[in-house]
């Protein structure tokens, strides 16, 4: 069997960073609108400050305002309340992500339902997700909306009546990916921690969606030859050797070495869905800007 296809998802979002690039400055041009996205990050946890950054300087490049609020682990959660109501009132700010994990006690169901619907770019307002879930148009979440960009890319409308697994059913990721899938026309399964025999399931998928958080939990003998594979995890793993300094090795829910020789496309960790991640929330934020210009959304946000 010949080697997958290794997806490139580097490469598809820096060519869908560049069509978001030219709507931003033809919105700004013809309507006199700069998109703005506040973004919220509460705590010092590494991991989500290089996030925070990355998202800042994409934001910057693709013409787009950045806001960016820094609070103390201990802010509470009406102080939380207040910093999102004052952004929800802001004409300036066309979109608000509150960066995950926030720490404890901080609940995420109250945040989340604190922003305003039409300013959620992350699509987890339990608005947006019924909306979502019932097949409207909606913000769609923006790890889900990279996956299904590269399903299309790959298979267009040919997604119908292909058989799909989604292992994980996060509301980040799972849950919201699955309803995509669905809308597109798949039979779609979610597995989850309980499901009794994982590996029979997948060996069953047309696509397999890996977002179960686990690092190299899908072996290659799993994966039916020639099925195509979205690899979703970022799993931090102490690098090897006694290198102190050495940086954490990135890897995916998948085992890449093994799954390639099977699956029929794949996309690696790092340089696979991560990279979609941004490019899509560049495309939430425009969407959110022109929608309340009156303007239709770039068609990229609207899967
Ligand atoms: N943390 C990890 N992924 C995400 C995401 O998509 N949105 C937000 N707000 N936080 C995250």
């Amino acid at each position: 069997m010949a080697r997958a296809e290794i997806i490139d998802g580097t490469a598809t979002a820096r060519a869908l960073r560049a069509r978001v690039a030219d709507a931003t400055a033809r919105l700004a041009a013809d309507h006199g609108v700069v998109p703005g996205l506040a973004v919220v990050l509460v705590g010092d946890d590494p991991a989500s400050q290089v996030y925070v950054r990355s998202k800042s300087r994409a934001l910057a490049e693709a013409g787009m305002a950045a806001f960016d609020h820094r609070l103390a682990a201990g802010t509470t959660a009406d102080q939380l309340d207040q910093l999102i109501g004052s952004l929800n009132r802001d004409p300036r700010v066309s979109g608000i992500l509150v960066q995950l994990p926030v720490p404890p006690p901080l609940e995420v169901a109250r945040l989340q339902a604190a922003i305003a619907p039409d300013k959620d770019v992350d699509g987890f307002h339990v608005a947006n997700a019924g909306r979502l879930a019932q097949g409207w148009p909606a913000p769609v979440p923006c790890t889900p909306l990279g996956c299904l960009i590269l399903l299309r890319q790959r298979f267009g409308t040919g997604l119908s009546g292909m058989r799909a697994l989604v292992v994980g059913r996060s509301n980040i990721v799972g849950r919201p990916v699955a309803q995509l899938l669905l809308n597109a026309d798949c039979t779609v399964t979610v597995a989850h921690s309980r499901t009794a025999d994982l590996a029979a399931e997948c060996r069953r998928a047309d696509i397999l969606v890996a977002a179960a958080g686990r690092p190299g939990l899908i072996r290659g003998d799993w994966i039916k030859p020639g099925a195509t594979v979205l690899d979703v995890g970022v799993n931090r793993l102490a690098p090897a050797g006694a290198d102190p300094g050495a940086k954490p090795r990135l890897v995916g829910d998948v085992r890449f070495d093994e799954a390639v020789e099977v699956a029929g496309a794949i996309t690696p960790v790092p340089g696979g869905i991560g990279p979609m991640t941004i490019a899509c929330l560049l495309v939430n934020t425009l969407a959110a800007a022109q929608r309340r210009a009156g303007l239709p959304p770039m068609p990229e946000a609207v899967p």
